[in-house]
């Protein structure tokens, strides 16, 4: 059966269907009650829960029971530096923050210079250094807690990475990994192998601390197979099953389809080193509008907020319900117009990354806090 669409942890293709992607990765969405089960600790719902951008899971129903009875859990994410840091790479990042203060856990984030130098043929080893370093600012920028927050840079950690990753490795074929992350006779033998070094951290907290830890994975949707394999393995090495908490891509500006990334595009992508002038740029020349081809069109019929990329961005970046709400009905209505909601989106981005370069610097003497080392 041809499929219109196609996410694996290194390309994504098409018009996602999130709903037939849960079905085909054997995900839950996130049902009302489970949402209800977050707000009773949290209060209120981050923007990113209340507007379902997070809406998928594994296992948080246990993660949240356990916690219930006093259990802790650490969480888990990372990032491939084969870049700069762009917007979508942050959302997850904005989420794991509110879930470190709101849960007062650790966080454990993995940056796999290793993986970006095995699976990009152009890149040097150097270069994926070089991007680690300059992307674990961008964490630190977000202002995680330096008490509670661990970098591990893999290439840098691999003495305690490599000796969990072996027992991963023991246990997973390779027929195994082919059909999970689709690699062929002509995959580097270094990618067959990658897999447990990206399950790995999921171990970690319990290997540090002596206890049975669960860990949380907040990422996108894309990253979903390392979790299987991760899951499988857990209880004969007599560990937890990872649990992990899905988000939907935040588009590419292009268009209103597939994920935002380096590989579409540098017109596709804002990154956190774009300045305003370039940021402005791209979002008036590249950003898909929903708008009318005219102005009489517009006034009279509005545009529509649910393909225009401008607004789509904007629902991953406003954390306010009534402003966000305003745009759509305004812009809907016709009395807001395209170049107008896209100027709304440059202020909100600009704004973002001007405090955001700010803190990007303060981090360059904040981070030997932050990376763990073996
Ligand atoms: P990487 O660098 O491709 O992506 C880093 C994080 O950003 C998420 N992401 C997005 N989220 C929303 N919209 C987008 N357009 C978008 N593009 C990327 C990814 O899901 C990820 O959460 N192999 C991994 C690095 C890694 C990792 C992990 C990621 C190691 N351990 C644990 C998540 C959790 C990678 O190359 O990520």
């Amino acid at each position: 059966m041809a499929r219109d669409f196609i996410v694996t942890p290194w390309e994504v293709k098409g018009e996602v269907d999130y709903d037939k992607l849960v079905k085909q990765f054997g995900t839950s969405i996130i049902s009302d009650s489970l949402f209800n089960k977050i707000k009773k600790h949290t209060g209120k719902l981050h923007y990113m829960l209340r507007r379902k951008i997070f809406f998928s899971h594994r296992d948080l129903d246990i993660l949240l029971n356990e916690y219930e009875q006093g259990k802790k859990f650490a969480l888990y994410t990372g990032r491939g530096p084969s870049g700069h840091t762009h917007m979508g790479h942050i959302i997850p990042w904005i989420f794991t923050k509110w879930l470190q203060d709101a849960f007062d856990a650790p966080l454990y984030f993995q940056i796999t210079d290793d993986e970006k130098f095995l699976c990009k043929p152009k890149l040097t080893k150097e270069e994926t250094k070089k991007f680690s370093y300059e992307n674990a600012l961008d964490l630190i920028a977000l202002g995680f807690n330096p008490k509670k927050t661990f970098i591990i840079i893999d290439t840098e950690y691999s003495k305690t990475l490599y000796n969990i990753a072996i027992q991963v490795a023991k246990k997973v074929t390779a027929s195994n990994a082919k059909s999970v992350f689709g690699f062929t006779n002509e995959t580097n033998i270094g990618m067959y192998f990658w897999p447990a070094m990206q399950a790995a951290p999921c171990f970690l907290p319990s290997i540090l601390s002596g206890e049975k830890i669960r860990t949380l994975i907040p990422a996108a949707i894309d990253q979903d197979p390392y979790w299987r394999i991760a899951r499988d393995v857990a209880p004969k090495l007599g560990y937890l099953k990872t649990a992990a908490i899905h988000c939907t891509f935040l588009p590419a500006l292009t268009g209103p389809k597939g994920k935002m990334s380096t590989s579409e595009g540098m017109q596709s992508t804002i990154f956190t080193t774009d300045d305003e002038k370039t940021v402005k740029n791209k979002i008036m020349k590249y950003a898909f509008s929903g708008g009318k081809d005219t102005l009489e069109e517009h006034r009279k019929h509005g545009g529509n907020p649910d393909i225009d990329i401008s607004y789509q961005w904007l629902r991953f970046l406003e954390e306010n319900d009534k402003k966000l709400k305003n745009i759509y009905n305004d812009y809907s209505s016709g009395k807001l117009l395209s170049g107008e909601l896209k100027q709304i989106l440059v202020n909100k981005l600009n704004n973002f990354l001007k405090k955001h370069r700010e803190k990007k610097q303060k981090a360059k003497k904040q981070l030997d806090k932050f990376i763990l080392k073996d």
